[in-house]
């Protein structure tokens, strides 16, 4: 890795956090990463502050259809929120580095707890279509790690442990407001690939006997750059199909997309008062 390399990842990153410093001067909490069908829950947030990814230098602009790209600063009841309206996924040519720019740049802002959310595919043949499932672990071995190259020794270690990656105090807190709320929530490992495209039966298979729960294509690596910079995490997902194989029908985008609407009234509250809970 060339001096120029190091120079371009942690530069960026900083010129990045200039940039959106100019434009807010929000100090948040909790950062938070809509996935598919959770959009719109953005707008519940109170005394909004809307920056769009434009507006922010070297910030990764999605290229999928359905994913609009801004920050949206608010708080939820006393809790200072930045949720990711967004994000951008590897398979659509961004460097692993550039993918999980935002996440950096939430913690620079002061964020130290991350709540990240997804459509996944269910390998778990307990889970339905439809079902949340708070992930417990992760898998990334199939995708690159975003913590190649030269550490950003500001950020965190160059070897840093992944034994606890998902909060155990924050999965509590999960499992309790989904009971209050009279919400099923599965729980499970999220195998995290590449994309874009879904998966063939027999890696589906192969992901089962590895002990994967569900499936997709982000959340692990951003998961990971964030444990780097010592922030606690969690996670949910939501189950918009089974995985290749054990649903009978061909998987396609239009499927997911309507699941994850279908849900995401559901899927929101336990957002919503997970986050309230944070706050008390
Ligand atoms: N595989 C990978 N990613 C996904 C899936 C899936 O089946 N469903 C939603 N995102």
């Amino acid at each position: 890795m060339s001096n120029d390399k190091i120079n371009i990842v942690e530069t960026e990153l900083y010129e990045a956090y200039e940039s959106l410093r100019g434009i807010t001067d929000f100090e948040p909490e909790i950062a938070l990463v809509l996935g598919s069908g959770l959009g719109g829950f953005a707008e519940l947030l109170e005394d909004k502050q809307v920056i769009r990814y434009d507006d922010i230098k070297h910030m990764p602009v999605s290229t999928v259809k359905g994913h609009s790209g801004c920050f949206v600063c608010g708080t939820i009841g006393n809790v200072k929120v930045i949720v990711m309206k967004g994000r951008v996924h590897h398979y659509e040519g961004y460097t692993m580095d550039k993918v999980v720019l935002p996440i950096r740049l939430m913690k620079l802002m002061g964020a130290n707890t991350l709540f990240l959310t997804n459509a996944a595919g269910g390998i778990n043949e307990a889970f339905g279509q439809g079902a949340l499932m708070m992930i417990t672990d992760h898998i990334t071995s199939f995708v690159k790690s975003p913590l190649i190259g030269p550490n950003l020794e500001g950020l965190g270690t160059r070897f840093p442990d992944m034994s606890q990656v998902y909060d155990k105090r924050l999965q509590k807190l999960l499992r309790e407001t989904a009971a209050e709320h009279n919400i099923d929530l599965k729980e499970g490992v999220y195998v995290q690939t590449t994309g874009p495209n879904y998966e063939t039966p027999a890696e589906i298979r192969m992901f089962a006997k590895l002990g994967a729960d569900a499936v997709g294509m982000s959340t692990a690596c951003e998961a990971m750059t964030a444990r780097h910079m010592g922030m606690e995490v969690m996670g949910v997902s939501c189950i918009t199909n089974m995985a290749a194989g054990i649903q009978k029908t061909a998987l396609n985008h239009e499927e997911v997309a309507l699941i994850a609407d279908k849900i995401s009234a559901t899927f929101q509250k336990l957002v919503w008062h997970t986050i309230l809970k944070l706050g008390q």
